[in-house]
């Protein structure tokens, strides 16, 4: 089969002439895959129950005539007019109480169950007509649940949430415990009482609103499960996915997992950040780590420019190949695209896409089929897995938590610090899996784990075995603070961790904004952000604060536990010094990188399986470069879109890729 190639396909903004030359013109651009009917509910159910599928039969049958195959959308993510005309109570509201109006997309509430009814009954009918056709290859289910509407507050949802309250703490007295009424004269009499944290004088009961983001991830996922049981039911051989979003805080995306036959991503980078394919990197690894290694899908990017941004940068000549190449070469089996063929009117007609305005001379159809020629050429690649030796941990419950207000600062981004421990990981070229607390750790050597505010202590306490049967683990600042209700860990901070990493933290000292401090010890230079006065209870320091408030107290700390060693991170070290501890610890667990002495810039992954083992080496720096192998190996796709012979080096132009392979 092959890696997947493709994108959105939205037949319905045009006449039927055009739909042949889609598919005349999809053929040119090896296209394989695409993803059909996101948005074509108001065309198929163009009133209540009057049901109009014979354009999209000749859809299907056209794309299947053609051998490209379907990722068939269930049509739900944008309700028609009519249903929201008759049915007003669908349509959600924020925390202020105001409601969404139609007139863009997703706007309806997730917990509605006038929306879930119209949509199962439109997944039925779905379901029935298309179960065995050729074309259908997967199911997409809803499109990017929670971009738009994250959360809703309406009547309907309070009540969908005191259902999950009672299901989940029995008793109004678990409740009040739980969530720390006692304070501010919160008490709870009855469930009835309780309301979704609406907009406040003040801030709302911390527990409240991390239940109130438990809550809505899951009644997003209830509208997902509730056309998944239809899905299951009527084509239980056909796989179920649905588009994620990149570090996308309402979706957790590994509670999604369980329940997604294959991930899914969108990713977007941005060509004006710079450095956003770290950012990818991050993303990227988590969906390949979500599923254990599973192969994943890249189900929209752009090919070039967005329309979101407030300025949207084009992607340069060969960006595009090369991030999508970064996909694969960190597990991807599918590269597809928003969306086929661009739009003339609608909100999205200056969003690039495979086939532009200016039609197939065009730099960006060039590049699209050469891409799809390629991929087509390296099918052996489908399939295969990576191996990481390194963990890093992400959980979207302490993010909830970490990003609550009423905190020492408001300048803790759990994305930001993610990316700030990935980075220097990626840049030694190391293979990482993102990964929950709960995996095992037991095969990696080393866990990092950035900031893991709320820490439940069954999980610190499998941080400490994982320490004491011999892991390396790094800590950094406001891990292990609060338990899954936002209540402190009594016994002082971090208290769940404190044996483990032989210290205290007496007190936070969150630094002003633009302020830094100067570190000294082994590792010597600024940092910034937050700083807190540590107490060492068995924990050497390997830096100290040599300036401001805690001058001559522990900023980085080592603590040898068990048969294993934790580092401790009472800062944020500026980046050269986080790579130099990084660097330092990564070597002392045996992590190598996957190529030796790669040049900066240039990201490498390995690949096996029974398609072969594949080296990938992609070249994000401006400058050309050689890249010295470890063994001889033969190129399977050369820097310059060829194959080439056997070698034991590799010129890299920018934005350069090679794909090499031993077989
Ligand atoms: C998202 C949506 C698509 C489209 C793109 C544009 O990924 O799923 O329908 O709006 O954004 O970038």
């Amino acid at each position: 089969m092959g890696i997947q190639f493709g994108g959105d396909y939205n037949p319905e903004q045009w006449p039927e002439e055009v739909w042949a030359e889609d598919l005349k013109l999809m053929k040119a651009a090896h296209v394989t895959m695409v993803t059909a009917g996101i948005f074509s509910w108001a065309r198929v159910e163009p009133r209540s129950g009057q049901w109009d599928f014979g354009w999209f039969d000749r859809v299907m049958d056209n794309l299947a005539g053609a051998g490209i195959a379907v990722c068939l959308a269930t049509m739900t993510a944008s309700p028609p007019p009519w249903l929201s005309h008759a049915h007003p109570e669908i349509l959600p509201e924020g925390p202020d109480g105001q409601r969404r109006w139609p007139g863009g997309r997703q706007h309806y509430c997730p917990s509605s169950p006038v929306y879930r009814a119209h949509a199962v009954r439109l997944v039925e009918q779905l379901a029935t007509r298309y179960a065995g056709h050729p074309a259908l290859a997967m199911w997409h289910i809803g499109n990017e649940y929670g971009c738009h509407t994250r959360q809703c507050y309406c009547a309907v949802s309070a009540e969908d949430f005191r259902r999950w309250l009672r299901e989940r703490y029995e008793s109004v007295t678990a409740l009040n415990a739980a969530w720390s009424t006692a304070f501010w004269s919160q008490g709870y009499g009855d469930f009835d009482e309780v309301l979704p944290p609406r907009t406040a004088p003040t801030f709302p009961n911390p527990a409240q609103q991390l239940d109130y983001l438990r809550f809505g991830d899951e009644a997003l996922r209830a509208c997902y499960l509730a056309e998944k049981e239809v899905l299951n039911r009527l084509t239980p051989e056909v796989p179920v996915t649905t588009n994620l979003m990149p570090q996308h805080k309402p979706v957790d995306a590994f509670a999604w997992s369980a329940h997604m036959d294959a991930m899914a991503l969108d990713f977007y980078q941005d060509p004006y950040a710079g450095d956003d394919h770290i950012r990818a990197g991050y993303v990227f690894d988590l969906m390949r780590s979500a599923r254990s290694g599973q192969p994943w899908m890249l189900l929209e990017q752009a090919p070039s420019a967005v329309n979101w941004r407030p300025r949207n940068g084009p992607k340069p000549p060969g960006a595009m190949r090369l991030w999508s190449w970064q996909a694969v070469a960190q597990g991807a089996d599918a590269v597809l695209f928003f969306q086929w063929r661009q739009s003339l009117g609608g909100a999205e007609k200056f969003h690039s896409a495979m086939l532009p305005h200016g039609g197939t001379d065009t730099r960006i159809f060039r590049e699209v089929s050469e891409l799809g020629r390629e991929l087509a050429s390296l099918a052996g690649i489908e399939g295969t897995r990576s191996r990481a030796e390194v963990a890093l941990l992400a959980d979207w419950h302490s993010w909830w938590a970490l990003e609550l207000d009423s905190k020492p600062s408001t300048a803790l981004e759990h994305s930001r610090i993610a990316l700030e421990h990935y980075r220097p990981l990626f840049e030694a070229g190391v293979a990482c899996d993102v990964v929950p607390p709960q995996r095992e750790l037991n095969d990696y050597r080393l866990v990092v784990v950035p900031n893991l505010y709320l820490l439940t202590a069954r999980d610190a306490e499998r941080l400490t075995a994982y320490v004491r049967d011999g892991g390396r683990l790094v800590v950094s600042f406001f891990s292990g603070i609060v338990d899954e209700y936002d209540r402190v860990h009594p016994g002082g901070a971090p208290a769940p961790l404190r044996e483990l990493l032989g210290l205290r933290v007496e007190e936070f000292w969150p630094l002003d904004a633009g302020r830094t401090v100067a570190v000294e010890g082994a590792y010597a230079g600024r940092a910034d952000l937050w700083s807190e006065a540590v107490d060492l209870e068995g924990a050497e320091a390997l830096a100290r604060f040599a300036d401001g408030d805690l001058a001559g107290r522990p900023a980085l700390t080592r603590h040898t536990y068990g048969r294993g060693t934790v580092w401790y991170l009472g800062t944020r070290p500026e980046p050269v010094l986080m790579r130099a501890l990084l660097d330092d610890v990564r070597r002392a667990a045996g992590v190598a990188p996957v190529v030796p002495g790669l040049p900066a810039g240039v990201q490498a992954t390995v690949r096996e399986g029974a398609g072969g083992r594949y080296l990938f080496l992609l070249n994000h720096g401006t400058d050309t470069v050689e890249v010295g192998l470890p063994e001889p190996m033969r190129e399977a796709l050369a820097a310059d879109g060829a194959r080439g012979g056997t070698v034991d080096r590799v010129t890299l132009a920018a934005r350069g890729v090679a794909v090499l392979t031993d077989d």
